[in-house]
């Protein structure tokens, strides 16, 4: 029997619209998400966070706040127990930010944490926080790249690209010169905020002293997990996270970030479970953000528009800390066929934590420099932007040599431009008007890549017919509950009701976490392989009983399709895995596999490692194909001449990215990246004030995201495409696709309808004016 056979298993549940079967657990409020999880003795932990961002703590006085009734335990850097490593001891932290507060008096960043109340109940520790007195010796704070007293340095290697602070290829700079046509520009990316609906939060359970559980808004429960553990010297075994259900993350809980091993060792101080969420105000200072930054890009063509060269640059705030920066050169490097590029970084260490992935991290502002430069050149040499983008096709992947596993792209535009009306659309700015409204239309790529990766899961397929099927994967609410409950599905060749599949805690197989988007191929992938471990056991079975039609035959002469196993030869002869297994009179049968996907996928060659620890680098080198996925975007604005706003008021999107589990929550996922990326354009920006360091805005009210009022009917397709090299099931994950490219579009169809070249985000109305 052989599954990795790199044809694309045949499916029945996969790609249906189904339901979210999540979905009534979550409109019952049966659905809990970290912080309404209660365990008998539950109390409340409040963090009380610095006020100002560079210098030391002079004093802290509790003693009124001690006052307060129900107070449990107040700690500050004076009175915490200390963990038993810092991040920086650590060789294998697995968090963006390596600094850890209140282990001295030492401010670095305004909203760090400086005290930790717990008591009986929430309302009580809030008022004991705000009964604290802190008093800070404050010095003058770096906010940002920007600021004057700001060093900008080359980090040689960057964190989140890992090793590419500088890549060059062929002769950049002398092609540059040399080209007929010569574009630069600069862009400029505010600062932005994750804003999931549900904010971060920890419950720490310890059992005795060495038994822990924490109920985490984790996107990653294995990679808390192992820092939770690295941080308190405990076995991992020990550590349990649980994270049944996610309100959204987009990057910022795919990281480890301060409150949660505050909480687990106020926890464990007061000798009681403790639960701690951030408030919103809080989440801007407390789990990331995405960079300010700005990228100058500049584009060297021929006469006809064919690229010759792309020199880019960037330049980003980082922390005091970490060399953390988005690789937008990635994006650049590949997309378009060009033979000579380079990119450089620069960091300024400034007063704030550590920013951090976020949706699309590098691909998204990358493509925003990129598509809003190949725009740039389409109007130069008046040729339509399809056009131009046709002309540079890469027809492979020209950063690295290597055929593409599959593209689409050429499809993507073909479908979008009809499903857009793109051939109606007036070519020459500022002539096109809806009343009083200018109104244009834009275009731009979205491109990601499939990472490599690796997970386990297990399957136990009952006699009755059900199964349960196990992964210690995420979901965040976009729909990995639902899309593995299908895979299972056809891996058993049952109904999807009778299927129950588990994720979530680090007591099941340990799976890759939601993050650049790998967790579908990969947990597909693990849960084929631990079907096939049914099959394989179940096949032993059949041919051993008289009963079955598969008696006496060779194992290697059994297939297993949707359920059932047959003679490869006489497909009319055999039976399902349930009819064989109840005859058996044994109860159940159980399963486990470790499943590939992405370089990891094509190779099969290395040694299995531990799942979920990154082998990117290792693998894509000894994989013989460049993976990705790939989409087209097509938007209309109106905007308006007066008052210099813009509505996004028409929205195609049509995407090729592999096999398509499920049609209805991969199309709401487009949409929603569509919709993130329209914010990113238009409307968020956190502000960090130049003298303080402080944000200025942070929460909903001021820190503004799409609401329902600004997103016009958004259209979404997939074109077929089917990629031996994936995974088992040729799935390339659309986690981030959505969202790559979307801003260059709006800015796109801006310039279309006014003339203006927007090249800072967000595109407010002060911007157009
Ligand atoms: Mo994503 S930024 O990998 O959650």
């Amino acid at each position: 029997m052989e599954i990795q056979d790199k044809e694309n298993a045949p499916t029945n549940v996969v790609g249906k619209p189904l339901d979210r079967v999540d979905g009534p657990a979550k409109v019952t409020g049966a659905a809990r998400y970290s912080a309404e999880i209660s365990v008998p003795g539950t109390v409340h932990g409040v963090l009380k966070t610095s006020t100002i961002a560079k210098g030391r703590i002079a004093s802290i006085d509790t003693s009124k706040a001690s006052q307060e009734p129900g107070i449990l335990g107040i700690f500050t850097h004076q009175n915490l127990p200390k963990p038993a490593k810092t991040p920086k001891q650590i060789e294998k932290w697995r968090a963006a930010q390596s600094y850890l507060p209140m282990q001295d008096d030492q401010i670095q960043y305004a909203g760090q944490p400086v005290a930790l109340v717990v008591a009986e109940t929430l309302e009580a520790a809030t008022q004991a926080a705000a009964l604290i007195k802190v008093t800070y010796q404050a010095d003058a704070p770096i906010d940002s790249y920007l600021d004057p007293k700001a060093e900008l340095f080359d980090p040689q290697k960057i964190q989140q690209g890992k090793a590419d602070g500088h890549v060059v290829r062929g002769n950049p700079q002398q092609a540059y010169d040399g080209a007929a046509i010569k574009h630069e520009a600069t862009y400029v990316h505010a600062i932005n905020h994750h804003n999931p609906m549900e904010p971060a939060a920890t419950l720490a359970v310890w059992e005795g002293a060495d038994k822990l559980t924490v109920y985490e808004s984790s996107q990653n429960v294995t990679m808390h997990q192992g820092n939770l553990a690295e941080l308190l010297g405990m076995p991992r075994e020990q550590v349990r996270v649980v994270t049944k259900y996610i309100g959204g993350g987009f990057g910022c809980k795919g990281s480890f970030w301060p409150h949660t091993i505050l909480t687990v060792l106020a926890a464990r101080a007061v000798n009681r479970p403790v639960k701690l969420a951030l408030t919103r105000q809080q989440m801007f200072t407390g789990v990331g953000h995405r960079e300010d930054q700005e990228q100058t890009l500049r584009m060297g063509a021929t006469a006809e528009g064919k690229l010759v060269s792309l020199v880019h640059t960037k330049k980003a705030t980082t922390s005091p800390w970490d060399n953390y920066t988005e690789s937008n050169g990635k994006v650049i490097d590949m997309l378009y066929a060009c033979p000579n590029y380079s990119t450089v970084y620069e960091l300024a260490r400034a007063n704030v934590m550590t920013s951090v992935w976020m949706r699309a991290p590098g691909e998204a502002p990358g493509s925003f420099a990129l598509e809003s430069s190949m725009d740039d050149l389409a109007n130069q040499l008046g040729i339509d932007p399809i056009e131009i983008r046709l002309r540079n096709y890469a027809e492979h992947d020209h950063s690295n040599g290597k055929p593409w596993s599959s593209k689409s792209l050429k499809q993507c535009y073909k479908r979008g431009a009809e499903l857009f009306g793109w051939d109606k659309r007036n070519p020459q700015p500022g002539q096109n008007r809806r009343g009083r409204m200018l109104v244009g239309h834009g275009m731009a790529t979205a491109t990601y890549p499939v990472h490599s990766s690796q997970g386990t899961a297990r399957v136990r397929l009952f006699a009755d017919g059900h199964a349960v099927v196990e992964a210690g994967a995420t979901d965040l609410g976009t729909g990995t509950y639902t899309v593995m409950t299908q895979v299972s599905a056809d891996a058993l060749g049952l109904p999807p009701d009778k299927i129950r599949f588990e994720l979530g805690d680090t007591r099941l197989p340990t799976a890759p976490g939601s993050g650049g988007s790998v967790a579908a191929g990969t947990v597909a992938s693990s849960i084929m392989a631990a079907a096939q471990d049914v099959w394989e056991k179940v096949v032993k079975m059949a041919v051993a009983d008289k009963k079955s039609p598969l008696y006496k035959a060779r194992p290697a002469d059994v297939k297993v399709e949707l359920g059932r196993m047959f003679l490869v030869k006489n497909p009319q002869k055999g039976e399902t895995l349930v009819a064989a297994l109840g005859r058996s009179g044994q109860p159940d049968i159980e399963g486990s596999g470790t499943g590939k996907y992405g370089a990891g996928y094509e190779t099969q060659k290395f040694s299995p490692i531990e799942a979920n620890e990154n082998s990117d680098d290792k693998e894509k080198k000894a994989s013989g194909h460049s993976m990705h996925s790939f989409g087209a975007h097509f938007c209309e604005v109106e905007v308006d001449p007066d008052l210099g706003t813009i509505r996004v008021t028409r929205w195609v999107g049509v995407h090729g990215a592999g096999t398509i589990l499920n049609r209805k929550t991969a199309s709401s996922q487009m949409s929603g990246g569509a919709i993130y990326g329209i914010g990113s354009a238009l409307m968020e920006e956190t502000f960090r004030d130049p003298n303080y360091a402080r944000y200025t805005n942070s929460d909903l009210a001021s820190y503004h995201v799409p609401v329902n009022a600004d997103i016009p009917d958004i259209q979404i397709e997939f074109v077929p495409e089917k990629d031996p090299y994936i995974n088992l099931l040729g799935v390339k994950g659309i986690g981030e696709l959505g969202m790559v490219g979307v801003a260059a579009a709006v800015a796109n169809a801006v310039f279309n309808a006014t003339g203006r070249r927007m090249r800072s985000l967000p595109m407010t109305p002060d911007k157009m004016l």
